[in-house]
């Protein structure tokens, strides 16, 4: 098959993520004979210093002849005061509209082997975290225009949360979908006792799952939700959100492992066509950044929801999880996560690991 993607490295961390990623597709191409065609794309602060621009004309273009985007990493504290469209995390937002992605996904789950590294203790873990957020990135506050001005009380500003009925029932559709192939439960994350855009999410939902009844659905209300999350982590399975409950909740949900380097995440377009990132697009401890120090494994399971989701390639996707999972049953662990007894080593060699882990 004929691997046609594009790939921006990003900022901060993001080249060294996606330098130790790519050596792993390499391996995958090589061993189950896929013809593989990478297009470097210029984007983020690298293209801000050059053009002063995140994502110009001719990446944006490069981006959209490409089957699938896998993007390192965005955003940096030097930009924080710029206006959003000139920082970074804008070629991300832009990327979203032009490839048409409506839905996000972010597997979570405790690797048996990192488990001392939840801030969980035993008790709370027994039962599992085996999490897949299903979270709109269409609608609501983060897709909305921002308004600014001068009101009676000085300057103003606000965002709107704006849902319709087709862009629920397009990610509520994927995660009744998704959850008959897991444990069949999907519980969708509003806040409906308030607000008018939750009652329309509620109700659509609730629609769609009709057609799923061999999927049991649940509501609950996001701020309950996020306290049960911790007191009762293996409770949920499939979480059903919005897009600014979905970007604060899914990063609950790492946080609970301890490990949030370690999850990929997947926006997907009904095109098959996808954007692919580490669920922790934003590294927050830059003073660690081309140091080697940080795991590429988010970046990597990135790299496996790519193969999956847009090249229906689950053979060669299993295998990359599979490989990650061995590596780090041997206690190989880059500097971000190490542990007591643990063999410390820079990112660059985790990925070298994991590619040579992978059998002809
Ligand atoms: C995410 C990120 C983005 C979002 C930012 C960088 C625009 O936080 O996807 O988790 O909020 O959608
Ligand atoms: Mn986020």
């Amino acid at each position: 098959m004929e691997i046609n993607i594009a790939v921006i490295p990003g900022d901060g961390i993001g080249p060294e993520i996606t330098e130790a990623t790519e050596q792993i597709l390499k391996r995958v191409c090589e061993i189950y004979g896929h013809v593989l065609n990478i297009t470097h794309v210029k984007a983020c602060s690298s293209s801000i210093e050059e053009t002063g621009e995140p994502l110009p004309k001719e990446s944006l273009k490069k981006c959209l002849q490409a089957d699938a985007v896998l993007l390192g990493n965005t955003g940096l504290e030097k930009y924080k005061n710029e206006p959003l469209t000139k920082r970074p995390e804008y070629a991300l937002l832009k990327l979203r509209k032009k490839l048409g992605v409506t839905t996000n996904l972010r597997p979570v789950r405790l690797y048996p082997a990192l488990m001392e590294l939840s801030p969980l203790n035993k008790n709370a873990l027994s039962g599992g975290l085996d999490y897949l957020f299903v979270r709109d990135i269409a609608g609501g506050v983060l897709c909305s225009e921002q308004v600014k001005g001068k009101g009676v009380h000085g300057p103003e500003a606000y965002e709107y949360e704006y849902y319709n009925q087709k862009i629920v029932e397009e990610t509520a559709g994927f995660a009744f979908e998704l959850a008959k192939a897991r444990k069949g439960k999907v519980v969708s994350l509003d806040k409906a006792n308030v607000l008018g855009s939750s009652r329309l999410w509620r109700k659509t939902v609730t629609e769609i799952g009709k057609e799923y009844p061999e999927v049991e659905l649940t509501h609950e209300y996001i701020d309950s939700a996020a306290l049960k999350l911790i007191r009762m982590p293996w409770y949920y399975d499939v979480i059903l959100t919005s897009n600014l409950f979905g970007d604060i909740i899914s990063d609950e949900g790492t946080g609970l492992t301890g490990t949030a380097g370690l999850f990929g995440s997947a926006e997907l377009a009904a095109s098959g066509k996808g954007l692919y990132t580490p669920n922790q697009l934003h590294y927050p401890d830059e003073s660690v950044i081309g140091q080697q120090k940080v795991s590429p494994v988010g970046m990597i399971m990135a790299l496996a929801l790519m193969l999956r989701c847009t090249f229906h390639l689950e053979q060669e996707a299993a295998a990359i999880e599979k490989a990650v999972e061995k590596v780090l049953e041997q206690k190989f662990i880059t500097e971000d996560m190490y542990y007591k007894g643990a063999k410390k080593v820079k990112t660059q060699e985790f990925g070298f690991n994991v590619a040579c882990i992978m059998k002809m």
